[in-house]
């Protein structure tokens, strides 16, 4: 699976993705080998990665967290944005998804500048703190703790650090009534869109992928 670009027009998508080709040998790797250990084929789509790599590498950052970590695949593109220098401090709570990630970073050449965090995120993050402030949070996990690594992000940001969150349509829910089984996340996500746009702590937009960038820089 690999999500179009956030253009519903097939052809303008293919177009981008022939032009830009945003998935080398290195990152179709990474994806393939998480399919076969059995991971979910939910990492962030090849165009998506490389809007990470070019946004990591448009502000500048050089310290950053992840939240969600699964293959390896967003995380090989964020370290590719911030170079040489940069760092990464990625959470994932599936040892199994840990482990895959490990061998992605080890053969993309940036296993020295990645640490993988094993463990739920709102128990890791914490620890985290002292290591900040960082220049950019990615959050890419369970959409009920959205607010929560929100707030994190903004109390660990630098001013002008950046926080990106993916899936910030919630798959087309996000204008819903918050009922049903998706109730909470719906909730969720919604308090994270209110977080952003009138919190205070970001000045913020949503970049139209397929999915939804939400997309702030701490004031
Ligand atoms: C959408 S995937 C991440 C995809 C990855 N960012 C990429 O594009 O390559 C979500 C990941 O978050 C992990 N996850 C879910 N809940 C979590 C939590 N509470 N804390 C940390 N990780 C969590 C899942 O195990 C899964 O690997």
């Amino acid at each position: 699976m690999n999500k179009p670009f956030g253009n519903a027009d097939e052809k303008l998508s293919a177009y981008v993705t022939r032009v830009y080709a945003p998935e080398d040998a290195v990152l179709a790797e990474i994806r393939a080998r998480s399919v076969a250990a059995g991971l979910p084929d939910i990492q962030v789509a090849a165009l998506d990665a490389l809007h990470l790599e070019v946004l990591a590498r448009a502000t500048g950052a050089r310290r950053a967290v992840e939240v969600g970590t699964l293959g390896g695949y967003s995380g090989v593109a964020l370290l590719r944005g911030m170079g040489p220098k940069g760092e990464l401090d990625t959470v994932e709570l599936s040892p199994h998804h840990a482990d895959v990630a490990r061998e992605s970073f080890r053969r993309a050449g940036v296993a020295d500048r990645v640490r993988i965090h094993v463990g739920a995120a709102a128990t890791v993050l914490p620890t985290l703190a002292p290591r900040g402030p960082f220049d950019l949070v990615f959050v890419d996990a369970d959409k009920e703790g959205y607010p929560a690594y929100l707030a994190w992000a903004a109390d660990n940001l630098r001013p002008g650090g950046i926080v990106l969150l993916d899936n910030a349509f919630l798959f087309g829910h996000l204008p819903a009534a918050a009922e049903g089984e998706r109730a909470k996340e719906i909730r969720a996500m919604q308090s994270v869109h209110e977080a952003l746009a009138r919190g205070g702590k970001f000045r913020a937009t949503v970049l139209p992928t397929g999915e939804g960038l939400a997309f702030g820089v701490r004031v």
